[in-house]
């Protein structure tokens, strides 16, 4: 306890005791190949990978994996698939550490967190809801099909499909599912929350973070927080989840604890806490920011400031181009 551990959370897991944690909070992987730890699938084809000739033309404008696939290939389509298989992996032991009553919180991207949902709830878990966390400035990377006609040299078709461009929408928003373990059979919620410590939500804490107690997350990075990890979540987010789902002294586990946002956030609210990941370098940092005092506990319990400004850099980004 207290501790981030170096290896897969897959084997680790099997080394806690069953129903000891009170709440798993966890930012897996998204499996949308953004980094070579996120790279959850078999499919190799060479668009994906950062291979292709239009890619190699684009130089260092393409990340490696960040070409979205395009459904071509039989591989293509196994992807989710892969990834639902992936999630089985560990999920029956999330459900099997977890307290009866207990929560576990995952950040999962749009594109395969059904598939995380389905294996979780393969493995017990109930799916209670699913809040959204708003990024005021995520970037919006779609790039506009009269550029691409317009460096072909084609300007009729430049002009008449001005407007229109490839990619998504502006991603402003992340899922965030909220499951919980069963309660014993027989037994009611208020029982539970006398017998194992977990169940309910404490909305007076919530609001703490809050204006209002909606399902809509909007705490941001702090000033000088951010660079360690490209998937940082914010330490003020994780602090009001784990105060919406425990109490003093219970114990909080990330199996995926990357720079260890998480484990920062439970030592700031009183929570003893359980860390995994399977790259050195990230237990690293994740060790020097739980023994610095980096991030200390009164910067977070006041209201959000209304001048917090979001680390745009810290985004997930997945280019789409030509
Ligand atoms: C989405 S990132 C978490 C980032 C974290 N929220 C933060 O603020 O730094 C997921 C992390 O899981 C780690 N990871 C991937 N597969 C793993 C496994 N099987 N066991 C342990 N860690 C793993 C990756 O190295 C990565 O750092």
């Amino acid at each position: 306890m207290n501790k981030v551990h170096t290896g897969d959370c897959v084997e680790l897991l099997k080394s806690v005791t069953s129903g000891s944690v009170h709440l798993v909070l966890s930012d897996i992987p998204y499996g949308i190949s953004a980094d070579d730890w996120d790279v959850l699938h078999n499919n190799t084809n060479s668009a994906l990978l950062g291979s292709s000739p239009a890619q190699k033309k684009a130089g260092a404008v393409f990340k490696s994996r960040g070409k979205p696939i395009n459904g071509w290939s039989e591989a293509d389509r196994k992807i989710p698939k892969e990834y639902y298989d992936w999630c089985a992996k560990w999920a029956e032991d999330w459900f099997r550490v977890l307290k009866p009553g207990g929560s576990a919180i995952v950040f999962a991207g749009r594109r395969f967190s059904h598939r995380a949902v389905c294996a979780l709830e393969d493995a017990g878990f109930s799916l209670k809801d699913v809040l959204a966390w708003i990024r005021p400035n995520a970037a919006h990377r779609a790039q506009r099909l009269s550029v691409v006609y317009d460096k072909r040299g084609d300007h009729e078709n430049a002009e008449s499909w001005k407007g229109w461009r490839v990619g998504n929408l502006r991603p402003l928003f992340e899922p965030v599912l909220w499951f919980t373990k069963p309660y014993p059979i027989g037994t009611t919620i208020a029982d539970n929350a006398l017998n194992h410590g977990v169940g309910g939500y404490n909305e007076d804490a919530f609001l703490k973070y809050e204006d209002s107690p909606d399902n809509i997350l909007r705490s941001g990075f702090m000033k000088n927080e951010g660079g360690l990890h490209p998937t940082q979540k914010p330490v003020r987010l994780m602090q009001e989840l784990i105060e919406l789902t425990t109490q003093p002294g219970q114990l909080v586990l990330d199996p995926f604890s990357g720079s260890g946002s998480t484990l920062v956030a439970a030592r700031n609210t009183g929570r003893q806490y359980l860390g995994m990941e399977m790259s050195e370098d990230y237990v690293r940092i994740a060790q020097q920011r739980l023994v610095d005092e980096m991030f200390p506990q009164e910067q977070f319990v006041e209201h959000r400031p209304k001048d917090t400004k979001e680390d745009v850099s810290q985004l997930r980004i997945v280019l789409t181009t030509e």
